[in-house]
């Protein structure tokens, strides 16, 4: 017989959904759906039921069922993070110091800090090294509420150190319980050796990783730094392009550091996602109107780069969805916390706490294609979710913007024990 838990009790039963929504677009944010004094089954991997508890017939369900009381405490779907580079080598603490002393994350990268750091401490580190260091990584967003999670590559920037990084994604994904999407970055920066070449880095990356990428089934997306300084909009439309003949859709950093046309290049390509979006005027709200691309804010950078804030508030408000991610990174954003994620979102780009909420778990979802078993406590959908410690309201979750408040963690129908 299948594992079942049935939480009782539950305060807030947050962000359900009755059939599926890929997404939430504009208002329908704000009005996210939770049942009060509510029960969730689950049966195996999956959610079997939910309600009110007046509504839970007893009798149904007494046999081999583990019961877990929730009164006074809320239960969300767990968080999906569509955007980090969590595999990588070591840290950048001493970037960190230098930004504090007043240089920009351009003049880092510029005099060769930056990634490419990143990219000689990864070339240097062993296979085994670098997994055991992302696991951990796992392991602590896990803690912290995350069901699902897109990792890049592209601190390899040559074939072998990409190998090495999607290699390991792949190895996270047999043996982590987490729902794990692969992005191929490639084009994150021009390596050392290519430096004043960066068109024939360009070549490389297509002709030669990209279709090794593709025969070893390492990846699920493809991306580019679509940006001032580092990919122009016309290489990132050659490499995404050349990534959908190997049915890689694109997810793109786009609009971080300028205006480049990144937004439109992504929605061009019909890309999942346009990640970073400091810079949006008119036309890149226009671009994502007549698009299926989620527009994803990634308020860790922003905050931790001292950047103008992604004008979420402005798009939500045209009538757009906005997917929140935490960008977990050495050099811009070196926290995976959602919750944290959540409060820089409501009190910087000014979302509402539900807007917050569902851009967290649906939109994210959406943006790295797992809408359909992730993102909301739907039937069917898999058993990936969180109580929190006694709460008073809704609010106060993003609002003690430092406190744990997360209890107890179940990830397909299992309960995690803490780290
Ligand atoms: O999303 N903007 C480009 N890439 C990462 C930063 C990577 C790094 O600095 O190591 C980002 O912010
Ligand atoms: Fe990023």
């Amino acid at each position: 017989m299948k594992k079942r838990l049935l939480i009782k009790n539950i305060k807030l039963l947050v962000q359900v959904q009755r059939g599926i929504k890929p997404k939430l677009l504009g208002k329908a944010m704000e009005d996210i759906q939770c049942i009060e004094n509510a029960f969730l089954l689950t049966e195996g991997d999956t959610i079997a039921d939910f309600g009110e508890m007046k509504n839970l017939s007893k009798l149904a369900y007494t046999e081999g069922v583990m019961e877990i009381d929730a009164t006074g405490k809320m239960v969300f779907p767990s968080f999906c993070d569509s955007h980090t580079h969590l595999v990588y080598a070591g840290s950048r603490e001493i970037e960190y110091g230098d930004k504090i002393k007043g240089l920009s994350y351009e003049e880092i990268a510029k005099r060769g800090g930056g990634i490419l750091n990143s990219a000689a401490l990864l070339n240097e580190t062993s296979e085994e090294e670098l997994y055991k260091q992302s696991f951990a990584r796992l392991e602590e967003i896990i803690s912290q509420g995350t069901g699902a999670v897109e990792i890049k590559s592209g601190y390899g920037l040559n074939l072998e150190g990409e190998l090495k990084m999607l290699r390991v994604i792949k190895r996270l994904k047999e043996n982590s319980p987490l729902i794990i999407k692969a992005t191929f970055l490639a084009a994150h920066a021009v390596p050392v050796e290519y430096k004043n070449r960066q068109n024939q880095y360009v070549d490389y990356v297509i002709d030669t990783i990209l279709p090794t990428v593709a025969k070893e089934n390492l990846a699920d997306y493809i991306d580019v730094f679509c940006d001032k300084g580092f990919f122009t909009v016309e290489e990132t439309r050659k490499i995404l392009v050349a990534g959908k003949k190997f049915g890689l859709y694109p997810k793109i950093h786009a609009n971080e550091l300028g205006f480049s046309g990144g937004v439109q290049v992504a929605t061009e390509n019909n890309a999942r996602s346009a990640d970073h979006l400091e810079y949006v005027s008119e036309a890149e709200i226009s671009a994502f109107k007549n698009s299926q691309t989620m527009p994803t804010i990634l308020p860790g950078a922003a905050f931790f780069l001292n950047l103008p804030y992604s004008p979420a508030r402005k798009m939500i408000d045209a009538g757009l969805p906005v997917a929140i991610a935490s960008d977990f990174n050495p050099g811009s954003s070196p926290s995976g916390n959602m919750k944290l994620m959540l409060s820089l979102a409501t009190v910087n780009h000014k979302m509402t706490p539900q807007e917050a909420i569902a851009a967290a778990t649906i939109n994210s979802a959406y943006a790295m294609g797992v809408s359909h078993i992730a993102g909301s406590i739907t039937k069917e959908k898999k058993a990936n979710f969180f109580i929190t410690k006694k709460i008073p309201t809704l609010e106060y979750f993003s609002y003690a913007y430092g406190s744990n408040l997360i209890d107890t963690i179940v990830l397909n129908g299992e309960l995690i024990q803490p780290i």
